[in-house]
C-alpha cells in the first residue's frame, strides 16, 4: 500500500495558500498596489492623476508599452484602434444564436472566444507582432461587441462605430442612439465613462487577470485566454459586484430598512454581505473609489437624478457603514463597484450590463499582462500543485462484490 503522506515528504516542500493571500504568482512591471496606504500606480503614475489628466486610450498605450506616448505615437495608436473597431459581418449571425434574455456576460464570453475563429494567425503567441495586433483588435472591438450585446438584448438594431468620436463617446453613441435619434453627446457623461474605463483598466493579479495569465501560459489563443478572463470576472465576488450591489440597493429599497441589512451583514450565521464593501487588497479607502465617488456626484448633477430612492439608500448606507464599528474594525470601505453601479445606473445601463462594461475596460489590463508574461523568456506553463487529502491507495472491487 502506498503511503500518500510519505510521498509528499519525498517530493519536498509545498506551500498551501488558499486564495493566494500571500503568494505572488509572477513578477510584473505594470501595476503597483499598496493596499494599506490606498495607493494604486500604473507604470508608476498614480491612478487619480491618470483619471484626472489622461484619457483611456492614453492609459491603454501606457499599460501596453510601459511609457506615455508622445503626440505622434498617440495619434498613430488611436488611428490603429479606430481601424479595428468593426466586427466581421458573420459575427452578426453568431448573435442570432443567443436568446434575447441571455445574460450579457454569457454573450460576451461566447463572442470574445469566437473572435479566435476569425483571427487564426494570432494563435502564434510566440510572434510579438501577432500579439500586438490581437491586443489592438481586442481593445478596439470590445466597445462594438458590448454595445451590440446591449442592443441585441433590448431588440434594437445595431449601431456601427463612428471613428471621429472618442473611445467613450463612440461607445455611448453605439449604446444609446436609436434609429429615430442620434445620441446627444454630453461632455460630462463621456468624461465619466472614460474615467470608469481608466479606473478599471488594470489591477495587477486579481482573479480574472490571473486566469488570463494561466490560460495564456499554455500558448492558448489570446482571444480564448481573454474569454477565460471574462468568464472569471462574471462572479459576484469580482466584477459581478457592481451588479450585485445595485440589486442589493434595490432590495433595501428605502433608508429605514438599512439597519436591518447592516445587522444581516454582521451576522456570521447569515451568508449575506454588504455588496460594494471590502476588498482583498485595500484595507484603506480604494483610491479608485474616491475618484468614482466624485464622478458619481458630477453625473447625478448633470442628469438631475439626485433624489432617486436608490441613491438616497446608497448615500445613507455609505455614511452608516463608514461610522460603524464592525466595518471600521474589519477595514471594510466602499469599493469602486459601490459607486460605479450608481453611475452606470444613472446613465441608463441595465444592471446586467455592468460587468460587461468592466470587462471592456479591463481588456487592456488582461492583454498587457498576457504580453508581459509571454515576452518573458523564462515563462513556463502555470501548473499549481495541491495537497492531496483523499483516500490512500486501495484495490478496485468489482460492482458485484461491493456491499
Ligand atoms: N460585508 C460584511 N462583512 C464582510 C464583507 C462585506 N462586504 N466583506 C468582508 N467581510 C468580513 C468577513 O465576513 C470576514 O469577517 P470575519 O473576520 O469575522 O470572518 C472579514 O470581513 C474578512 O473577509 P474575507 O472574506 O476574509 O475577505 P476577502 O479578502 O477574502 O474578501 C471580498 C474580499 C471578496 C471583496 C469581500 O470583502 C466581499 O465579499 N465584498 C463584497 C463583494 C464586493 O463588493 N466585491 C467587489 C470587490 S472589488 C472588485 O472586484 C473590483
Amino acid at each position: 500500500v502506498i503511503d500518500v503522506a510519505a510521498l509528499y515528504k519525498q517530493a519536498g516542500v509545498f506551500t498551501l495558500d488558499p486564495g493566494f493571500t500571500s503568494t505572488a504568482s509572477c513578477e510584473s512591471q505594470i501595476t503597483f498596489i499598496d493596499g494599506d496606504e490606498g495607493i494604486l500606480l500604473h507604470r508608476g503614475y498614480p491612478i487619480d492623476q491618470l483619471a484626472d489628466q489622461s484619457g483611456y486610450l492614453e492609459v491603454c498605450y501606457l499599460l501596453l508599452n510601459g511609457k506615455l506616448p508622445n503626440q505622434t505615437e498617440f495619434k498613430t495608436f488611436a488611428r490603429e484602434i479606430t481601424q479595428h473597431t468593426m466586427l466581421h459581418t458573420q459575427m452578426d449571425r453568431f448573435f442570432d444564436g443567443f436568446r434575447r434574455d441571455s445574460h450579457p456576460m454569457a454573450m460576451l464570453t461566447g463572442n470574445v472566444g469566437a473572435l479566435s475563429a476569425f483571427y487564426p494567425s494570432s494563435m502564434d503567441s510566440a510572434d510579438p507582432e501577432e500579439r500586438r495586433l490581437a491586443s489592438i483588435r481586442l481593445i478596439a472591438k470590445m466597445p462594438t461587441l458590448a454595445a451590440r450585446i446591449y442592443k441585441y438584448s433590448i431588440g434594437q438594431p445595431f449601431v456601427n462605430p463612428r471613428n471621429e468620436l472618442s473611445y467613450a463617446e463612440n461607445f455611448l453613441r453605439m449604446c444609446f442612439s436609436v434609429p429615430a435619434e442620434d445620441y446627444k453627446i454630453s461632455p460630462t457623461l463621456s468624461k465619466a465613462m472614460d474615467r470608469f474605463f481608466i479606473l478599471h483598466a488594470d489591477h495587477e493579479q486579481n482573479a480574472s487577470t490571473s486566469t488570463v495569465r494561466l490560460a495564456g501560459s499554455s500558448g492558448a489563443h489570446p482571444y480564448a485566454a481573454v474569454a477565460a478572463g471574462v468568464a472569471c470576472l462574471w462572479g459576484p465576488s469580482h466584477g459581478g459586484a457592481n451588479e450585485a450591489c445595485l440589486n442589493m440597493l434595490r432590495e433595501i429599497g428605502s433608508v429605514d430598512r438599512i439597519p436591518e441589512f447592516i445587522a444581516r451583514a454582521k451576522d456570521k450565521s447569515d451568508p449575506f454581505r454588504l455588496m460594494g464593501f471590502g476588498h482583498r487588497v485595500y484595507k484603506n479607502y480604494d483610491p479608485r473609489a474616491k475618484v468614482m465617488q466624485q464622478t458619481a456626484h458630477e453625473v447625478l448633477d448633470e442628469l438631475g437624478v439626485r433624489d432617486t430612492p436608490i441613491l438616497k439608500v446608497a448615500m445613507e448606507l455609505e455614511k452608516i457603514a463608514l461610522n460603524d464599528e464592525y466595518f471600521i474594525e474589519k477595514k471594510l470601505y466602499p469599493n469602486v463597484d459601490f459607486y460605479s453601479g450608481i453611475i452606470l445606473d444613472a446613465m441608463g445601463f441595465p444592471t446586467e450590463m455592468f460587468t460587461v462594461l468592466f470587462a471592456l475596460a479591463r481588456t487592456v489590463g488582461w492583454v498587457s499582462q498576457l504580453n508581459e508574461m509571454l515576452d518573458d523568456p523564462t515563462q513556463r506553463i502555470g501548473r499549481p500543485r495541491q495537497i492531496y487529502t483523499g483516500e490512500a491507495m486501495r484495490d478496485f472491487v468489482p460492482v458485484s462484490q461491493r456491499s
